[in-house]
C-alpha cells in the first residue's frame, strides 16, 4: 500500500464516526496536473481531483503533497457520494498579483459538502499588497476570504494554518456540525478586516486549541449562530472575540447558546464583546458564557456595546437586540484602560440576566471601574472592578 493510501486508511479509522466503509481511494492533485512550483495555476487540477473524489462510491482522499502550489479561486462543491479526506501536506499560495483573485469573494470554497475532513497544510493568501492597495483607497478589487464553508455539514478541519488573508481567513455560513481544531491563523495587527473565523447562520460550531493573531476580530459569532463552543483559544493581537455585530436589519436571526472557555487574550482591542447596531431589530443574543479567561493588556476586556452606528446611519434610534443570560465567570488579568467593564445596553431593550462571578481586572497603576447603562443582573464572588450591576 502506498504511503498516501496508508495515511488515508489511518485517518479513515479515526473518522469512522463519519463513514461506513474504509477502503479509501486516493486522488493526488499532481496526477491531475498540479505543479508544486509555486507559479503554475493548479486550480483546474484541484477541482478535477475533487470531482473524482466526490464521485467515488466509497470514502476517498484528495491529496496535496509537499511543495508550494499556486492556485486561483477554487470551488469544491458537493453533494458527494461518500466521505472525503482533504489532506494537505503542502502549501497553497495565492497568485502573486491580487488582481488574479477575481470577483467571487472567495479563494478556497467548500460548498454543499458533508462528511468532509480537511487536515493539515498551509494556505497563504499573500494579502499584503492588497492591504496596501486598500490603504491608499484607490481602485482595489473586492478581495477574497481565504477558506470558506457554505451549506455544509459534518465537517472537521484540523491542523490548518492560514496566513495573510486579504479579508476574512475562515468563513462558516449555513453549516451544521463543523469543528475546527489546532488552527493557526496569522495576519499582522494592522492588516484591515483580516478577521480570523466568522460564523453565521450555523448550528453546532466548535473551535478548539487554536491560535489566532489578526488585524480584526479573532472570532466573530454573527446572526443565526446556535450552539457555538470555543475552547482553548489564544487570541491576539486583534479585536478580540465578538458576538455581533447583530441587529443591522429588522428581521435578523439571533444568537443562542455560545460558550467560550479557557481563552487567553493578548494585547487585543477587546476581550469578550457583544455588539449590536443602534437600530430596530428582532435579533437577540441569549445564553452566553465566558469563563476561565485571562486578559493580558486588553483595551476593553469585558464590553457590551449596543450603540454601534458607523457613519451615523441610525440617528436617534436604539438597538432592538435583546441581550439576556450572559455569564462572566473567572476572568482575570490586565486592562490598558481604566474602564475594564463596560455595559452600554439599549435603552429600549435593557440587557437582563447578566451575571458576574470571580472577576479581577486591574491596570498597573490606577483602580479600574465599571459602567452600567440599561443593564440588570447580579454579581457574586470577588468582583474587581466593583460591580455596577
Ligand atoms: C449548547 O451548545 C453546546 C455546544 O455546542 C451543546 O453541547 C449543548 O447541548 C447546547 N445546549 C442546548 C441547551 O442546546
Amino acid at each position: 500500500m502506498d504511503k498516501h493510501l496508508l495515511k488515508a486508511a489511518c485517518i479513515c479509522f479515526i473518522l469512522s464516526f463519519f463513514q461506513s466503509s474504509c477502503n479509501a481511494a486516493s486522488y493526488n492533485v499532481v496526477s491531475f496536473g498540479a505543479r508544486p512550483d509555486g507559479r503554475t495555476d493548479s486550480s483546474q487540477a484541484f477541482e478535477s481531483a475533487w470531482r473524482a473524489a466526490c464521485a467515488s462510491s466509497s470514502s476517498s482522499m484528495v491529496y496535496i503533497p509537499r511543495g508550494m502550489f499556486m492556485t486561483k479561486p477554487v470551488v469544491f462543491s458537493g453533494p458527494c457520494t461518500s466521505s472525503i479526506l482533504f489532506q494537505i501536506d503542502g502549501t497553497l499560495v495565492a497568485p502573486s498579483n491580487y488582481q488574479d483573485m477575481g470577483n467571487s469573494g472567495f479563494w478556497i470554497l467548500f460548498t454543499k459538502v458533508s462528511r468532509l475532513t480537511v487536515h493539515g497544510g498551509t494556505i497563504d493568501a499573500r494579502g499584503s499588497k492588497f492591504w496596501a492597495c486598500r490603504r491608499t483607497g484607490s481602485h482595489c478589487p473586492p478581495g477574497v476570504r481565504s477558506i470558506s464553508f457554505l451549506w455544509s455539514s459534518n465537517v472537521a478541519v484540523s491542523g490548518l494554518k492560514s496566513l495573510y488573508s486579504e479579508l476574512i481567513h475562515v468563513t462558516v455560513s449555513n453549516c451544521n456540525n463543523i469543528m475546527f481544531e489546532h488552527m493557526n491563523i496569522i495576519a499582522p495587527s494592522r492588516s484591515p478586516n483580516t478577521d480570523g473565523i466568522i460564523i453565521q447562520s450555523s448550528t453546532g460550531v466548535t473551535i478548539k486549541n487554536s491560535l489566532i493573531r489578526t488585524g480584526d476580530d479573532c472570532i466573530a459569532v454573527g446572526p443565526g449562530s446556535k450552539n457555538i463552543w470555543m475552547e482553548k483559544i489564544a487570541c491576539g493581537p486583534g479585536h478580540g472575540i465578538s458576538i455581533g455585530s447583530l441587529g443591522n436589519s429588522l428581521n435578523e436571526a439571533g444568537v443562542q447558546n455560545v460558550t467560550l472557555t479557557n481563552a487567553v487574550f493578548t494585547k487585543t482591542q477587546n476581550g469578550v464583546r457583544i455588539k449590536s447596531w443602534a437600530r430596530d431589530s428582532k435579533s437577540y443574543a441569549s445564553d452566553v458564557e465566558f469563563r476561565n479567561i485571562v486578559m493580558r493588556a486588553v483595551d476593553n476586556p469585558i464590553i457590551i456595546d449596543q450603540t454601534y452606528c458607523p457613519s451615523n446611519r441610525c440617528p436617534r434610534e436604539t438597538s432592538g437586540v435583546e441581550v439576556s443570560n450572559v455569564r462572566y465567570n473567572n476572568i482575570r488579568g490586565t486592562s490598558t484602560t481604566v474602564e475594564a467593564v463596560k455595559f452600554q445596553c439599549s435603552a429600549s431593550n435593557p440587557c437582563r440576566g447578566i451575571q458576574m462571578r470571580n472577576i479581577r481586572l486591574t491596570t498597573p497603576n490606577r483602580a479600574t471601574t465599571s459602567t452600567c447603562e440599561n443593564v440588570r443582573g447580579s454579581a457574586s464572588g470577588q468582583v474587581v472592578p466593583r460591580s455596577c450591576l
